[in-house]
């Protein structure tokens, strides 16, 4: 019953649209021929200069998806929506241990994964309205294999990588195609607290709207695809590689 999306003439709700990754969907979307494009956030300043070059096609939305009770009626103004792509997302570069840890881990887990999910449920009846849809979720590499550099982040994105399988399997019947897009590093904001080497942010849309376009549900763009093997032949060998990133300190 799921199927491919297409991006031209597609209404597309964007979250965390103000951050790297967000804006360059945005900018994708656009160029592809998205209809008309909700470019969501906090910032509302950043929000106005992203939709001043293209107000035919852009329109701010101010949406703090913490803010848990004001979804459900927020989503019922923009009941046009067929396609919502989730980019936001925060990163503590917070081990388990330190003494932060547990509250970095609260935090992040609000955002990104409580924030993902509801904005998903205040979402999913509008898109089964208008024939299915799709739900794409950046979620990460770290969702699948811990990175202890960042333990409490890789909690946050473990958890939502579980919401996207499950609204997967939920939201079938509608017609609702979910996506999980598993980038590693990437050159934007969050990727740089990361060490190794980097994708583009445009390596990465390019193929998660190549996913949303092909009918693809798990996405590992660029130096992901090399991991995805390894993760599922041998994760201890790579947790231990993880591992070794680590300061010299902090390992055995
Ligand atoms: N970069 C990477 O290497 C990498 C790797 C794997 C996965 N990812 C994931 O990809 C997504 C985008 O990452 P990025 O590198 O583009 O990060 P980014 O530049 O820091 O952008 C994050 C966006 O999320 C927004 N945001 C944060 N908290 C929010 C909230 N409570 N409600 C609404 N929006 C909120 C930020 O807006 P404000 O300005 O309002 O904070 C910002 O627009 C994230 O989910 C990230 O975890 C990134």
């Amino acid at each position: 019953m799921t199927s491919n999306t297409n991006i031209p003439g597609c209404t597309a709700l964007v979250t965390g649209a103000t951050g790297d990754l967000g804006r360059g969907i945005v900018d994708a979307l656009r160029l592809q021929g998205a209809d008309r494009i909700y470019v969501t956030g906090r910032d509302e300043t950043a929000l106005a200069a992203l939709c001043e070059v293209h107000p035919e096609k852009l329109e701010a939305v101010h949406l703090d998806v913490t803010l848990r009770e004001g979804l459900p009626e927020l989503a019922e103004k923009y009941e046009e929506v067929d396609v919502l792509i989730n980019c936001a997302g925060v990163c503590r570069q917070t081990r388990l241990m330190q003494p932060e840890g547990a509250e970095a881990a609260v935090q992040q887990m609000e955002v990104n994964c409580f924030g993902l999910l509801s904005i998903c449920r205040a979402f999913a009846p509008i898109l089964a309205g208008n024939g299915g849809g799709a739900i794409v979720n950046f979620l990460s590499l770290g969702a699948l294999v811990s990175h202890p550099v960042a333990g409490s982040y890789c909690v946050s994105k473990a958890a939502a990588h579980s919401v996207t399988q499950s609204l997967r399997g939920e939201l079938f019947p509608d017609g609702t195609r979910v996506i999980g897009v598993y980038p590693a590093a990437v050159e934007s904001r969050i990727g740089r607290m990361m060490p190794g080497p980097r994708d583009s942010v445009q390596t990465v849309v390019q193929a998660t709207l190549e996913a949303l376009a092909a009918g693809t549900t798990w996405v590992f763009p660029g130096e992901a695809a090399r991991f995805r093997d390894q993760v599922s032949r041998d994760p201890e060998a790579l947790e231990r590689e993880l591992a070794h990133q680590l300061p010299e300190s902090l390992v055995d």
